[in-house]
């Protein structure tokens, strides 16, 4: 066979690989130690010295375009390998994730989101404010001046003193979202304010850190009947149930005059609670018309706007919903009870899709 012929048959070789394995037999049979064009080398020592300088350029010639023909096609081998894996392992990010999907979606979150819902469809939107506060808006903008009792009832984490005088302090409410949220808009307002609350507090019903959500609508006519309607409404959807009965207790809180606690009817039969039916009373959260006072702390004149607000526990109305006995269980992070009462990923309350 010519070096030509020997050329060609091996460069088809190369051609025809398919794949590495293949490829690296092809090297191996021609430059490899038993290799064909190794076998040509071993016979230019047996040359005369012309004949051998001429076959020795010729075979390292062929040599170098062989080795050539093997790493343009080995590159092209592994693009090709690679563009294969890639649309092998294409993922569609826009697919429903797995159901056997192990996070959950923890109950208070849960809670939060359904009462987001439930309040967006009446036409409140969703306010926030800080964790940590000052004196201003947890306190003397409420109607809750120095001296007042309401304070020691507080347990208030404070901050250390600033060159002022002045202490900050974690809010132990989200009632001060009602102020900064009047400072910054002007009526009509209608906002709820989720959030967490701080208090220095710790037993079976209390935890340090805990959730409240916050209600606030001032307008020109809002009136009592107004607020009335809203915790009904929102009561049974929160629950899911057709009907709930309520109760307005007279109450006192400073920010608030009138102020009204609220229950709603349950029974306790078999041990369990269930809303909306029987004859015991549950205290579910705080109201009132919002205070003179308030209104004009929040920069409105109060002879021109009044409102109502509310109050409720978070983790409480999350508790009563789902039956969940222990509150500190909520901020202990026990995977166990997690994947009990978790929520799945995937199920994202709504009205129209269903709450839980
Ligand atoms: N801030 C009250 C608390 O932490 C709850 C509350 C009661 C809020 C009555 C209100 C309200 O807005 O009107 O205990």
């Amino acid at each position: 066979m010519s070096l030509a012929q020997l050329e060609q048959s091996i460069l088809a070789e190369v051609a025809k690989a398919s794949d590495e394995a293949a490829l690296e037999a092809v090297r191996v049979a021609a430059l490899g130690k038993k290799g064909s064009i190794s076998e040509r080398m071993k016979t230019l020592g047996a040359m005369s010295p012309e004949e051998r300088k001429e076959q020795g350029a010729a075979l390292n010639l062929l040599k170098d375009r062989v080795a050539e023909a093997l790493a343009a096609r080995k590159g092209l081998l592994a693009e090709e390998a690679l563009n294969a894996r890639l649309a092998a392992e294409r993922i569609d990010v826009t697919l429903p994730a797995r159901a056997e999907l192990k996070g959950t979606v923890h109950p208070v979150s849960q809670v939060w989101e359904e009462v987001v819902q439930i309040f967006g469809d009446l036409g409140f939107a969703v306010a926030e404010g800080p964790h940590i506060e000052d004196d201003f808006h947890n306190f003397d903008a409420l109607n809750i001046p120095p001296e007042h009792p309401a304070r020691q009832e507080h347990d208030t984490f404070f901050f250390n003193e600033k060159q002022d005088g002045s202490r900050m302090l974690l809010r132990t409410h989200t009632s001060p979202v009602q102020i900064r949220t009047m400072l910054a808009e002007k009526p009509p307002i209608r906002i709820i304010a989720p959030g967490r609350t701080f208090r220095c507090d710790s037993d079976m019903t209390h935890t340090p850190m805990f959730n409240q959500v916050e209600g606030l609508v001032i307008d020109e006519k809002t009136h009592l009947g107004n607020l009335k309607w809203v915790l009904h409404e929102f009561c049974k959807a929160f629950f899911e149930v057709d009907d709930v009965k309520m109760r307005f207790r007279a109450s006192h809180f400073p920010f608030t005059e009138p102020s009204m606690e609220v229950d709603i009817n349950c029974s306790w039969e078999g041990g369990q609670v269930k809303i909306g039916q029987g004859d015991s009373w549950l205290e579910i959260l705080g109201s009132g018309m919002v205070h003179p006072n308030v209104i004009r702390a929040g920069g409105h004149d109060p002879d021109k706007v009044q409102g109502f607000a509310f109050g409720m526990g978070l983790d409480r109305i999350c508790m009563l919903k789902y039956g969940i006995p222990d509150l500190r269980a909520f901020f202990e992070a026990d995977l166990r009870w997690l994947r009990h009462y978790g929520f799945r990923a995937v199920n994202v309350p709504t009205l129209a899709g269903g709450l839980s």
